[in-house]
């Protein structure tokens, strides 16, 4: 889905934001810029919103999904997805692969929530086919994101690949279990060795766990949740491969798109 042009957010890079905005401004814009619902998101399964956030004379299209539009799902407690969708944020921030795009948590018209930059999707691109590509380094860490906040809904169409050739990740509400569930359709590179800069990252990621980002996911999630996403990355690092499908759980999220 894209965005009307005049609120385009340019989300160029990873890691990077467009004219004029870095990540860190992007981050201060969406906390505290005034935040006004444009519309609804309707392929969203919780309540969604387009928004323009602005401050000033910086505005930003972004989208906001409030903690009292969550539907309540068996497996995870109630009024918790904003959160895992922020932890999944930090995480992607401190691996320094910037999969998720700036998010924050914050007082909305709606109540509290999520708010996160919008990104500009390239619609040319047939996303059954790219998510099965072999080639594009970016997947392939965001196979390893996936497995690190045990991810059960990394869908085709939650991956956003932009006119300039990146890749995010959206949508983790559904992350962070103590239980395995990696869902997603990234599978093609199942058993494989990890790359050394996969490897890099992770043990870098480790230490993160231990220090600051432990105590930052723990403003997010249980105790119990930070401890079992250490053990994950430990066990990446242990076995030196992608995850394979357990069997105890479909690995496919469904559908697939
Ligand atoms: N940050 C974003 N940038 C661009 N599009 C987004 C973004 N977040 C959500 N969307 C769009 O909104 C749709 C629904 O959002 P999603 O995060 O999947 O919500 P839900 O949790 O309800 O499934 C996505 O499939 C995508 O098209
Ligand atoms: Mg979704």
């Amino acid at each position: 889905m894209s965005a009307p042009d005049e609120l385009t957010p340019a989300l160029t890079l990873a890691g990077e934001c467009g004219p004029g905005i870095s990540v860190e401004d992007a981050v201060v814009l969406l906390s505290a810029g005034e935040l006004s619902i444009e519309g609804r998101v309707m392929d969203a399964s919780n309540a969604s919103f387009y928004c323009a956030v602005t401050d000033g004379a910086q505005t930003a299209a972004c989208v906001y999904k409030p903690v009292a539009g969550e539907r309540p799902l068996w497996d995870f407690p109630d009024g918790t997805l904003a959160e895992r969708e922020v932890a999944a944020y930090e995480v992607s921030a401190a691996t320094g692969w910037g999969i998720v795009p700036p998010t924050v948590y914050r007082e909305g018209p709606a109540g509290p929530g999520m708010v996160q930059l919008w990104i500009d999707v390239d619609d040319e691109i047939d996303i059954r086919r790219f998510m099965r590509r072999r080639d594009l380094e970016r997947l392939r860490h965001i196979a390893v994101f996936d497995a690190v906040i045990n991810n059960s809904d990394r869908k085709g169409g939650h991956l956003l690949p932009t006119p300039r050739g990146d890749v995010y990740g959206i949508d983790h509400g559904v992350t962070f279990s103590v239980d395995d569930k990696l869902r997603t359709v990234l599978w093609q590179w199942a058993g494989a060795r990890l790359r050394p800069d996969a490897v890099a990252v992770l043990a870098q990621l480790r230490a993160d766990l231990d220090a600051e980002l432990g105590e930052r996911l723990e403003q997010l999630l249980t105790r119990r949740e930070v401890r079992q996403t250490r053990w994950r990355v430990e066990n990446l690092l242990a076995n030196g491969r992608h995850p394979e499908p357990s069997g105890d759980w479909p690995p496919v999220p469904w559908p697939p798109i």
